[in-house]
């Protein structure tokens, strides 16, 4: 069953039932300033950081789920009604909830009236706007009073859920005409305050939470809204709200727009204050002002839908298959923005207090978003160096307000430091600017110790070869990419996590993925070097990486697929040996697309015995069988039921790897046939069973073993989204780019006769016509750019500002 549907020429997911299986949501805001909205206009608000500067307040985990958000009330002659249909849930006449590009659009109507609600961050903003369209369609007058609502959090998002005894004490807000602020702190440490505003005059207000919905009632039937009056109450502690009160007449016909602004202001110490215990209010009333009217909001908005129109005219596909044009030209590019922007902080899973910027997680979101705004990548590869250590080491997150390392979760996860030479590699290929390796980039965020940020990559790239063991393959540390895979943590303690818990000494477990991984990344360092002519750098690394090969092909290979790793004990992981976990896909993953042994037939075994072991018609499992039991020398891992998370569910993050290692030997029907099963819109029929929102990728599917195989979890912020991303644009579409041109290397069902790429790259549009006669899965006869013949298939770069027929026959 569907809830809705795609709206490709609006890039819009349009939801006409909201009672959705899942609360399905959206992103607002780009760069500094967020706000996550569902369909039912659930969500909260943060500048920079979803833990440190939350501006309202949200409960996870609350029943029912998705309580609190930006919600307006609508009391029409004793009718209560809400346009998002929650939080009052009175049954409406019409719904619609329209998921754009960074803005939503919530439409419902009742007994004649339709509400309008646009919720967007406008760019370089630090305010959410709402605009309110209220239009009388009946045939008669109507008086309605509407009321806003929000509610403050106290700032730091983990303490107001937690320090009662204090934070009942502290809320202060101030009120000025249309504008209700939010001053918690402020006279204290903050320098910041939050605003709420309307461009029309109110007729009362309320900022104290209690006296608005009453102690004893709910979201869905405040006081205040039901006696339609408003108390004008000031909050002094507790718990600070803000409310608009407006009385609106409305004659049959006849429409009227209110502007709400939602914003986050700065002051240095010295301006501060108007008078004493004034706030100064100058850059929020001028950031009011900008948005005063609905002329000014209707072109914020026109500005934002060119910023993304820009932004998604950079690779286009037309292949014919209206869900995979959406997929790869809208929302999974639109997925890995917000990847990028959030990492693993802010979404209906993931809380915005317990992780921040993850080391390897934003290297490779990167990936998925370098060729949007490469400057943007350039700066974050350098936030995420700067967490390093001299040895290669680095913390495995740091928080994005401080951008400094976090303490708490530290470090030693043996394979984050590869990591930075995928992003940094992946950024000089999109934008041939190598510029960023001389910049002198700190070691632990301390300026005095800087080195180039080429000394962080070979210090990434040395950390593997100087940490190996036994077999010579790359100790694992505290885990490797599957962050569950806790080989030397042997916890019986269910207070400690398994990812930041002591580990045990003299551990010598062993990673196959790790080693894999460095084939992969390593060849690129040593095709790095070579670019910018250290060649006895590149003749060194490449000797490390030739090692590393051949003790793969010796002490990683099973005989029928990779091995996993060694234990702890030095025991084989992802053997046939074992009892359960005996094939696991990363080690697949990794050793095919390094190409391990192919002249042996290795990379086809192994990815047949993904075929056989791995594959289920909702995507692939991470190993099989799953684990049944728990085991101390594995770790978290064994703890998930069996089909879920990193215990044999379908890890979505890591199908690409079994994809893209697919072309490697040119299996394109394979390639094609795993990418669409874990796609959203090729799920979006079913939706009940999949739950979650049908236009971006989830972390996790439950795997054959599930109690529900098929329903998935964790959506938006995943590795799956740059990962399939990457997969489907540059090794399936296969339009990738190179330090000197663009690559054009396909490997597509047979049954494809071909497709269109428009891809703009280095300041030229390319328009790629790919033609397959010969009915053939991989393989480039022949290459012309603008009717001109070329050798191999790599399209030269051509002078900028101008665009470029290139024709491909494949065969
Ligand atoms: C984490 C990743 C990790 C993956 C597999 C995700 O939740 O963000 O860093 O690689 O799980 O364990």
């Amino acid at each position: 069953m569907k809830y809705g549907h795609f709206d490709d020429n609006r890039r819009e997911y349009v939801i006409t039932n909201p009672r959705t299986p899942w609360p399905w949501i959206n992103y607002l805001g780009n760069e500094d300033f967020f706000s996550l909205i569902s369909n039912t206009a659930g969500g909260y608000t943060f500048y920079k950081d979803a833990k440190f500067r939350r501006l309202t307040r949200y409960r996870y985990n609350n029943v029912p789920m998705d309580n609190g958000g930006k919600y307006f009330y609508i009391n029409d002659g004793g009718t209560i009604w809400s346009p998002g249909w929650k939080p009052v849930k009175t049954e409406l006449d019409s719904y619609e909830c329209r998921h754009g590009m960074s803005y939503t659009n919530i439409k419902g109507s009742k007994n004649g009236v339709e509400a309008e609600v646009l919720f967007f961050v406008p760019l370089k903003t630090w305010a959410e706007v709402q605009k309110v369209k209220l239009t009388n369609n009946s045939k008669e007058v109507k008086k309605l009073k509407l009321f806003s609502f929000v509610e403050w959090c106290l700032w730091n998002a983990e303490d107001d859920m937690a320090n009662f005894q204090r934070n009942f004490s502290t809320g202060e807000v101030e009120i000025d005409g249309s504008t209700l602020y939010h001053k918690t702190e402020y006279k204290e440490r903050r320098n910041h305050y939050a605003f709420y505003s309307v461009n029309a005059p109110i007729q009362g207000y309320d900022t104290d939470r209690e006296s608005f919905i009453g102690l004893y009632n709910e979201f869905s039937e405040p006081q205040v809204v039901t006696e339609g009056k408003p108390r004008n109450t000031e909050a002094h502690g507790w718990s600070p709200i803000a409310s608009h009160y407006i009385e609106v007449e409305l004659k049959p016909g006849e429409s009227k727009d209110f502007v709400f602004v939602l914003g986050y202001v700065e002051n240095e110490e010295e301006e501060k204050w108007e008078k004493k215990l004034v706030i100064n209010k100058k850059k929020a009333k001028e950031c009011i002002a900008k948005f005063d009217t609905v002329a000014k909001v209707e072109a914020a908005l026109a500005e934002l839908r060119a910023y993304w129109d820009n932004l998604l005219s950079i690779y286009v596909v037309e292949s014919g298959d209206e869900r995979l044009d959406r997929t790869v030209n809208i929302w999974n590019q639109y997925q890995c923005m917000v990847t990028f922007n959030m990492s693993r902080s802010a979404s209906f899973f993931e809380s915005g207090i317990g992780r921040g910027m993850g080391f390897r997680d934003s290297n490779q979101d990167l990936v998925g978003f370098v060729h949007q705004i490469p400057s943007r990548a350039r700066e974050r590869i350098f936030d995420i160096a700067s967490t390093q250590f001299e040895d290669g080491g680095c913390y495995h997150q740091y928080q994005p307000l401080t951008k400094r390392g976090n303490n708490a979760v530290g470090g030693n996860f043996n394979d984050d430091p590869l990591w930075l030479i995928l992003s940094t590699t992946a950024y000089i290929k999109e934008s041939g600017d190598y510029t960023l390796l001389d910049e002198m980039v700190p070691f632990d965020n301390d300026e005095t110790r800087s080195k180039t940020h080429f000394e962080h990559l070979k210090a990434s790239f040395d950390h593997v070869i100087n940490n190996v063991g036994p077999h010579g393959l790359p100790l694992i540390g505290r885990a490797d990419w599957n962050d569950c895979l806790n080989l030397n943590c042997f916890s019986k303690n269910p207070n400690e996590s398994f990812q930041t818990t002591e580990n045990k000494t003299g551990g010598t477990a062993e990673s196959v993925m790790i080693a894999g991984l460095f084939v992969v990344y390593g060849r690129d360092y040593v095709e790095l070097c070579k670019q910018i002519g250290k060649n006895d750098e590149a003749a060194r690394a490449q000797k490390e990486v030739d090692k590393m090969i051949d003790t793969i092909k010796k002490h990683g290979w099973d005989g029928d697929w990779y091995i996993r790793a060694y234990d702890y004990f030095g025991r084989k992981i992802g053997s046939n040996e074992c009892e359960e976990g005996k094939i696991f896909i990363e080690s697949q993953g990794w050793c095919t697309m390094a190409g391990i042994g192919v002249e042996e037939g290795m990379v086809e075994k192994s990815l047949n015995a993904v075929k056989e072991r791995l594959d289920t018609p909702h995507g692939i499992v991470l190993n099989n069988p799953a684990f049944t039991k728990y085991y101390i020398e594995y770790g978290e891992i064994s703890t998930y039921p069996a089909g879920y998370k990193e215990n044999a569910g379908i890890f979505c993050h890591n199908n690409p790897w079994i994809i893209i290692g697919e072309t490697v030997i040119g299996r394109g029907n394979n390639a094609y046939d795993y990418w669409k099963k874990i796609a959203p819109a090729f799920r979006e029929e079913i939706s009940d069973l999949n739950k979650v929102e049908p236009y971006v990728y989830a972390q996790m599917i439950a795997g054959k073993d599930a109690f529900k195989p098929g329903e998935s979890k964790n959506s938006w912020l995943t590795g799956t989204a740059a990962w399939n991303y990457y997969a489907i644009t540059q090794f399936i579409l296969g339009v990738k780019p190179a330090y000197n041109g663009l690559e054009v290397n396909p490997c597509i069902p047979a049954d494809w006769k071909g497709f269109k790429v428009t891809r703009k790259f280095r300041g030229a549009t390319y328009v790629i016509d790919i033609k397959n006669p010969n009915k053939v899965q991989k393989g480039v006869k022949s290459l012309t750019v603008d009717g001109k013949a070329v050798a191999g298939n790599i399209i030269p770069i051509m002078p900028e500002g101008k665009t470029y027929n290139v024709e491909v026959i494949m065969g």
